[in-house]
């Protein structure tokens, strides 16, 4: 396993690079090092945070390493107040061709228990800050997964999403039977699982997967501009936003319905909401303090 990524305990610990795998550890605006991801801070005032998966031989194969960057990247932008959205790239070929199959082949049952296999990966689900997912070329398996975790998903033309598990003897294991089935209705979630047949970026935005599809050249600076539409607004209120977005999936109407408007009520007590309000009646534009 070890030959093909870097286990989680090892990412603990510091790690002596060859001289020739230097070329992939690459150093973030945000201080940390990471080998299986680039990290930047992107948009004209650097508020958007990206994150680009970069294991071009495997297709971005999601490694336990490339999730555990993932996931400490993502907790380094919760923490940066200047940062107020996050976009999730891979290169235009693969988002992601799924978890590391070279990597799973020879786990047992019992590892997956007592390691609480792919739990890390729920990380991106919990994140506070919105999170864009652009994908172009494959996102399959574990790849559709990660886009699913996302709050928005942006395709490039050629995108193709899947849950191809079937096909290798194991069912999705990251979301993929719920998240797909909310986004797209049982009948195509149910093919897709079951014949392990992909979809094209057009059928998944006619299906509701993704919300808008762009060339694949455009498909990223598309990603941050609406990263940086986003961090625009009050970072404290898009929280409670996205809060109340996600409590659609877990309540019933009638619960989320007064959760919105108990959260809506809750923007009373900000400064944001009186800057907002004022702002319009002003005719200017809102300077957001998120306070
Ligand atoms: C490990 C992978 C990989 C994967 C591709 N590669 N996908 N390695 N895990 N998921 C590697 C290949 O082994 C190969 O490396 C290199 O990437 C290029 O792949 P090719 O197959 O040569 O490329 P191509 O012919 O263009 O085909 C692209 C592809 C195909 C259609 C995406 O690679 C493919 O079907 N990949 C597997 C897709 C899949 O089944 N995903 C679901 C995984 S299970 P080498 O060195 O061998 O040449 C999963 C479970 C999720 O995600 C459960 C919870 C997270």
């Amino acid at each position: 396993m070890a030959m093909f990524c870097r286990s989680a305990a090892s990412l603990l610990k510091p790690v002596h690079f060859l001289p020739s795998a230097l070329a992939v550890v690459r150093q973030s605006s945000s201080g940390g090092q990471y080998q299986y991801i680039l990290v930047d801070k992107k948009g004209e005032k650097k508020n958007v945070g990206f994150i680009q998966l970069n294991r071009p031989k495997a297709l971005n194969a999601l490694c336990d390493g490339l999730m555990l960057e993932v996931g400490k990247a993502l907790d380094i932008f919760e923490q940066d107040t200047e940062v107020g959205a996050v976009v999730i790239t891979g290169s235009d070929k693969a988002f992601a061709a799924g978890a590391d199959i070279k990597e799973m082949q020879n786990k047992t049952f019992q590892e997956c228990i007592l390691g609480n296999f792919l739990a890390h990966w729920n990380k991106v689900a919990t994140v506070r800050k919105p999170v864009i997912a652009a994908v172009n070329g494959f996102a399959l398996g574990g790849g559709c997964e990660l886009a699913m975790m996302c709050d928005i998903i942006y395709a490039g033309e050629k995108a193709q999403f899947g849950q191809p598990e079937i096909l290798l003897g194991t069912i999705p294991g990251a979301g993929g039977t719920q998240r797909l089935t909310r986004a797209v209705g049982k009948s195509l979630a149910m093919e897709m699982v079951l014949t392990g047949d992909r979809i094209s970026a057009q059928e998944a935005k006619q299906s509701g997967l993704v919300s808008k599809v762009f060339p694949v050249d455009q498909l990223v600076s598309e990603a941050v501009k609406c990263g940086e539409k986003i961090a625009s607004n009050s970072k404290l209120i898009s929280a409670l936003a996205k809060e109340v977005v996600n409590a659609a999936f877990e309540l019933t109407l009638t619960e989320g319905n007064r959760f919105e408007k108990r959260l809506f009520h809750a923007t009373f007590a900000t400064e944001d909401r009186k800057e907002g309000m004022t702002a319009f009646v002003e005719k200017r534009k809102a300077d957001f303090q998120d306070k």
